[in-house]
């Protein structure tokens, strides 16, 4: 196991250990979110969550995490998910994997955020080290490509499958100059945009496995 993986599976724990019994709750994607599922799975508390994604629910039904639907349960008590980046005002950067728009809908669904990373993922600015990800409507997505472009220049499409939505994921660049809310509405106002990875003033809990072992920032 690599040293990300050994600080994601112990943020993994701190994370699932704020779980209690009888809990409603949304099941991220990703490297983060499975350790965190993998540990409460061996808890052996009853829960039910709403997965973010197919790989998640496939994950769940292995690790027999029961499953259940926004549309049966609206509001979760809790959201257990990854990022790709947390900046220090805990605004966070997701969809590497290509779950953003579910992973936001449970995000918004969640009373509380719990988002296990590993130390690599604390950034001082948001884009730091990737793209920004965009999931757009597949229909003229080549349209929206452009109109993306003239804000964000750089956006490319992501090789690989449609997302599990059927929509096209792009990348775009983030300029070092970032007023996130205003790119948010910006970004959120071109016809085609089904939504963004900037995950903003969702005041998570954030787990971070470390070399000095796990902090909970928030
Ligand atoms: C998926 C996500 C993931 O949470 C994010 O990509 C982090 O993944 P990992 O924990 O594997 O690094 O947003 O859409």
């Amino acid at each position: 196991m690599d040293a990300a993986e050994a600080q994601r599976r112990a943020a993994g724990e701190k994370a699932a250990a704020l779980v209690e019994d009888q809990m409603v709750i949304g099941y991220g994607t990703g490297r983060g979110a499975a350790a965190a599922l993998e540990a409460l799975a061996h808890r052996g508390i009853r829960v039910r969550g709403v997965p973010t994604s197919q790989k998640t629910t496939d994950l769940c039904r292995r690790l027999g995490l029961a499953l259940t639907t926004l549309e049966e349960t609206p509001q979760l008590d809790l959201v257990l998910d990854g990022a790709d980046e947390v900046d220090t005002a805990r605004q966070m950067l997701k969809g590497g994997g290509g779950a953003l728009v579910r992973e936001k809908i449970v995000a918004l669904a969640a009373r509380r955020r719990v988002i296990v990373i590993e130390e690599a993922k604390l950034v001082p600015a948001l884009g730091a080290t990737r793209g920004l990800p965009i999931e757009l409507v597949a229909f003229g997505w080549k349209s929206t490509l452009l109109r993306i472009g003239e804000i964000l220049p750089g956006v490319a499409r992501r090789e690989g499958p449609l997302s599990d939505n059927g929509g096209v994921i792009v990348d775009a660049p983030l300029p070092r100059e970032l007023d996130v809310r205003a790119l948010d509405r910006a970004l959120k106002s071109i016809a085609g945009v089904v939504d963004h990875g900037l995950f903003i003033d969702l005041s998570p809990t954030v787990v971070v496995g470390g070399t000095a072992g796990v902090r909970i920032l928030g």
